[in-house]
């Protein structure tokens, strides 16, 4: 398997890819179309990576935009961080990078896959000099967690803290922290997704500058 920049030639197969990768219950609507994926090329080629096999088909993906700072600390909803699906709100002088999708076909899981696109996009981090790596995991195994619903904010911090401590598993939100990503803080309303009751949780990643002392030193704790 090799990860590599996406091309205009990925198109189809990343959409195919994308589709596979969420199905219902999560909204049709909001899976890639072609036309979406030409325009993240055009605007933010570096940040768009896929994985593939020896005859170039197509089993990982992930997109990525560049966010300023006012931006990453607001923690708002995907459609007015990213900018929707054309990721109208990319900075090119952003200073995170912002995952907006990572895809890796069902056959092909629990192979390492997301762990080397995310190293690609770490790599992205430090190559630009940015000062994080971000971004909002859904937690499609909420639903089945919280069999008594109480008060959504509360359950949510909850669940975050069981999966984080390893007493429940998130088909979604496991992977991401296995991988090195931290739990910052829990989203209401980021995106229509029924199994995650429509919430996410925010995770950061911050290249280490050993020159640079501490990570405190730039205030982003
Ligand atoms: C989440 C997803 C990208 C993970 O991809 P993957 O290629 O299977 O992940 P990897 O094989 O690189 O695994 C990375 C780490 O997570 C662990 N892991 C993978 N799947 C897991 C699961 N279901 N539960 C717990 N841990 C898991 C792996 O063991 C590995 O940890 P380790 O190296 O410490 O052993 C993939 O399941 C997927 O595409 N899901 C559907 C789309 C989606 O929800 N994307 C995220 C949107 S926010």
């Amino acid at each position: 398997m090799i990860i590599r920049p996406m091309t205009p030639d990925d198109i189809l197969g990343a959409v195919e890819l994308q589709r596979a990768c969420f199905p219902p219950p999560f909204p049709e609507v909001l899976l890639w179309r072609p036309e979406h994926l030409a325009r993240h090329l055009e605007l933010f080629p570096e940040g768009q990576f896929v994985a593939v096999d020896t005859d170039n088909a197509i089993w990982g993906g992930a997109s990525s935009v560049l966010i300023s700072e006012e931006n990453y600390n607001a923690h708002r909803n995907w459609d007015t961080t990213v900018g929707g699906p054309f990721l109208n709100a990319h900075d090119p002088n952003g200073t995170t990078l912002y995952g907006v999708d990572i895809s890796v076909h069902p056959e092909a899981r629990r192979q390492g896959i997301a762990r080397r696109l995310y190293h690609a996009r770490f790599a992205v981090v430090r190559e630009l000099g940015l000062r994080r790596f971000a971004t909002a995991c859904r937690i499609p195994d909420f639903r089945t967690w919280r069999t008594q619903p109480g008060d959504l904010a509360r359950d949510l911090e909850r669940y975050i803290n069981d999966v984080v401590w390893d007493r429940a598993n998130d088909r979604t939100l496991s992977p991401l922290l296995h991988i090195g990503l931290k739990p910052v803080c829990g989203i209401l309303d980021y995106m229509e997704d029924e199994e995650s009751f429509d919430c996410a949780v925010l995770l950061k990643w911050k290249p280490t500058r050993p020159w640079l002392g501490p990570e405190v030193i730039d205030g982003d704790e």
